[in-house]
């Protein structure tokens, strides 16, 4: 299969926070992927800051050492390597002092893509956006990336927005949320709107409910800190599930256009009602083959949720009456992100009552094995009647993406690239990330409450019983978390 490396322009990429986990970890590794991929224009450049004092050759064994850790199989590759740690460059500034910045504003090149990735916690934000404008460094069509979290709150989401927009415009302003990044949340997309299949029977005239789980096997230990004060619900709904149900639910855009994909979100956010507390339930992972979730956070009191399942209700014409119910947690059975679209019954059987049980399910895999599948109803082969059983249409893309040369191609390698390119449509735009912390602000009120204490639920199981009565009180059952 020929290439389908779209080029980019040549660019500067600055990495705030360059000697950070995230740049080790993620943005690094996934730079080099696309250096080999030949996605990497021969003049592009990557130029790390932090406070370290260190120069180009002590970044670039910084570097080697983080490629050796966590890249792939590329890393094998020695002349491959070298050839990546050529292109990147170091400079010590202190963001929130004066040193540093007139080395940054000298190194930097005109007539190239200028992008700079704040890999900082947000607090330094507003810093970096107020000295990379005062100084100049930052030009009209100059490209800002931010990382999750963005505000514990509405008021902090708003107070980071305002302190990006007073120098920046929202069309320089990248928001990541990784899970945008993964191929088969934009084959959501593609599935929903470039088939005939799927959007006529995508409403409440065909659709019983939709269930999004996120499910991690690990726990908390190593951000403790961070995570007893934040939760679940700030952790991974306000983001990353609201933007799968925003994907799931939306109105086909106009036009496959950035403000026009993420116009469509908004509304769906604006329209999700408010939560009833009898519908949100929250879990805690006890003790079992790891430590409990407070060890992991050495607080014996936390009464911080590490799983919550909410069933949610979204007031559209479309959506009227479809319970959505969204769960997620560490410290489960398996690692497993999915949309689950349940079908309704058919309203008229042929084939006798006790086939009521059969219904179409449609699921969108996330991890592992990224793809989807359609459950339909056939006869089962053989003599013996007319028996009928469910079989699923599998698509699995990670296949398919093995024979066209681009296997596993991470979320963090689109995104940035898509950052070189100006392509904000799987970025955050600063009024949806309002939207979605007004809708989780009472959420999180709610659970803030005394009497909400989160149940203790077994290390590799599906969460707390009550998650399952949530389902079971309608008559309703959560798919099998399956790895
Ligand atoms: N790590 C992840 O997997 C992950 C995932 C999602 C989101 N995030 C987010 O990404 C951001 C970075 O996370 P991280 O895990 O990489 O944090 P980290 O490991 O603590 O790294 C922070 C980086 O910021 C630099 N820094 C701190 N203060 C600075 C200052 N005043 N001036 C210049 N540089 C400064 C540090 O270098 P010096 O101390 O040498 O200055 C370091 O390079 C955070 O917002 C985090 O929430 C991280």
């Amino acid at each position: 299969m020929a290439s389908r490396i779209i080029p980019v322009d040549t660019f500067d990429l600055v990495i705030f926070g360059g000697t950070g986990d995230l740049a080790r970890r993620k943005i690094l590794p996934s730079l080099l992927r696309r250096f080999r991929a030949g996605q990497m224009p021969p003049g592009a450049r990557i130029i790390a800051c932090a406070r370290a004092a260190l120069d180009d050759a002590g970044y670039r064994d910084l570097a080697a050492r983080s490629i050796a850790e966590f890249g792939g199989a590329e890393r094998e590759d020695a002349d491959l390597v070298a050839a990546f740690l050529d292109r990147l460059h170091y400079i010590a500034v202190d963001v929130t002092g004066d040193g540093g910045w007139a080395e940054l504003a000298a190194i930097m090149r005109p007539d190239v893509v200028r992008a700079f990735y704040f890999s900082v916690r947000p607090e330094l934000f507003g810093p970096i956006a107020e000295r990379l404008h005062l100084r100049d460094i930052a030009e009209d069509e100059s490209r800002i990336v931010v990382e999750k979290p963005f505000g514990r709150d509405l008021a902090s989401a708003q107070g980071l927005n305002a302190s990006l927009a007073a120098h920046f415009e929202e069309r320089q302003i990248y928001r990541i949320d990784h899970y945008l990044g993964k191929e088969t949340v934009q084959n959501l997309m593609a599935v929903r709107f470039a088939n005939m299949l799927f959007e006529p029977l995508w409403n409440n005239h065909y659709i019983d409910h939709i269930q999004i789980t996120v499910a991690e096997t690990v726990g908390v230990a190593g951000r403790g800190n961070y995570y007893d004060g934040t939760g679940a619900i700030r952790d991974m709904v306000q983001n990353h599930l609201m933007q799968l149900l925003c994907l799931t639910a939306m109105e086909p855009p106009a036009q496959f256009e950035a403000d026009m994909v993420r116009d469509e979100k908004l509304k769906v956010i604006r329209a999700l009602r408010p939560v009833a507390p009898e519908d949100i339930v929250l879990g805690q992972y006890a003790a079992g083959a790891d430590p409990s979730y407070r060890d992991d956070v050495a607080n014996p009191e936390s009464s911080t949720e590490s799983f919550v399942a909410l069933r949610c209700t979204i007031g559209t014409w479309r959506w009227a009456g479809v319970p959505f119910y969204l769960r997620t947690g560490k410290r489960m059975k398996a690692r497993s992100s999915e949309i689950t679209v349940v079908f309704q019954q058919l309203g008229h059987r042929i084939f006798g009552e006790d086939l009521a049980s059969h219904r179409n399910v449609l699921s969108i895999r996330l991890q592992p094995n990224d793809g989807i599948d359609l459950r339909v109803t056939v006869k089962e082969r053989g003599p013996g009647g007319m028996r009928l059983v469910d079989m699923p249409l599998d698509l699995t893309f990670a296949d398919m993406e093995a024979d066209q040369g681009e296997a596993g191609v991470d979320a963090y390698e689109r995104l940035i690239m898509d950052v070189i390119r100006g392509d904000q449509t799987l970025f955050m735009r600063g009024d949806e990330v309002e939207a979605a912390w007004a809708w989780t602000d009472p959420i999180v009120a709610i659970c803030a409450g005394h009497d909400r204490i989160p149940q203790f639920y077994e290390q590799g199981s599906n969460g707390p019983d009550d998650a399952l009565m949530l389902l079971h009180r309608e008559g309703r059952r959560w798919r099998e978390i399956k790895g």
